[in-house]
């Protein structure tokens, strides 16, 4: 169904990991909602499916508004050329979600190989300071600043969470992000975390995600019926923070878990 509450028309936004799970969830909210969307993906496959489902269901709703922009997001120039399609299209840079993230197999520290340790931290971290620093870069002198969210993980509040590598990189977005709220806080730019729990997408579906170890490892001390949560739970905590609704919240971690962290 067609929403008719334009809250982000006249705004851009770069959405990475766009094509699957929730950044598809949140592409759609602010195509909905009247934004310029510039939806990056490493998956060109799933990006041109996204792009073809997409202009079927809303069709001339969003024509001109939905850029498609194939890229690795652990590289340099892919973080810059997708701030600077928004800022072609646009004229600007408003809203940036890094939401692109890739899972460990719930290595623990020994058992974790330099690739997978690099890989991990390149796509889930750096990736996200590639982005920011160049966003940042060009919001500062937008007479209405801007405003970033990012996607970690409770892996970022709980070091036992997750692979080790994914741990340490979700951690590292939290400090991150609040060094650019605070960092920036004069120049009208927000930046806010959100840390989902299990919420149902390819990536928490995936069986060989997890090894025997790291699952046992994972759940233990929780509850046996854990609550999950979907992908639309997670792209309204986006939408809001990245709205004028959260005008006055800037370099905090919005736990989208059910409860589950609080054990
Ligand atoms: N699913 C969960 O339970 C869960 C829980 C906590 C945090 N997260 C985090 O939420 C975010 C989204 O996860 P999801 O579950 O929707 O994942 P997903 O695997 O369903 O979708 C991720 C998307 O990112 C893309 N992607 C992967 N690597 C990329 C790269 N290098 N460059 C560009 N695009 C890339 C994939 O092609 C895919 O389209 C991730 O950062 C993840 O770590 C997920």
């Amino acid at each position: 169904m067609i929403n008719h509450n334009k809250e982000f028309e006249g705004k851009s936004v770069v959405v990475t990991g766009a094509a699957a799970g929730m950044g598809l969830k949140i592409t759609e909210g602010f195509l909905e909602k009247g934004a310029v969307v510039v939806a990056v993906d490493i998956n060109e496959t799933a990006l041109k499916n996204l792009e073809e489902n997409l202009r079927e269901k809303y069709g001339s709703e969003i024509i001109g508004r939905l850029i498609c922009y194939q890229g690795d997001v652990s590289k340099q120039d892919v973080n810059e050329n997708m701030i600077n399609k928004a800022i072609e299209k646009a004229g600007k840079i408003d809203i940036l979600v890094n939401n692109a993230g890739i899972a460990g197999h719930s290595e623990a520290i020994a058992d974790t190989t330099n690739d997978d340790w690099d890989r991990i931290i390149d796509v889930n971290l750096k990736g996200p300071m590639f982005a920011i620093r160049e966003a940042v870069t060009k919001m500062i002198s937008q007479p209405k600043g801007g405003n970033i969210v990012t996607i970690a993980s409770v892996a970022g509040i709980k070091g036992c969470r997750s692979s080790v590598a994914y741990g340490v990189a979700k951690h590292g977005l939290v400090g991150l992000c609040e060094h650019t709220a605070y960092a920036y806080m004069h120049e009208g730019i927000r930046c806010n975390i959100v840390c989902p729990g299990a919420i149902r997408t390819g990536m928490s579906s995936n069986p060989e995600l997890e090894n025997e170890f790291g699952r046992a490892r994972i759940l233990s001390g929780m509850d046996s019926d854990l609550p999950i949560g979907t992908t639309d739970d997670i792209a309204n905590a986006v939408l809001y923070l990245a709205s004028d609704n959260a005008k006055f919240i800037n370099g905090a971690t919005l736990v989208v878990d059910g409860g589950v962290s609080c054990n």
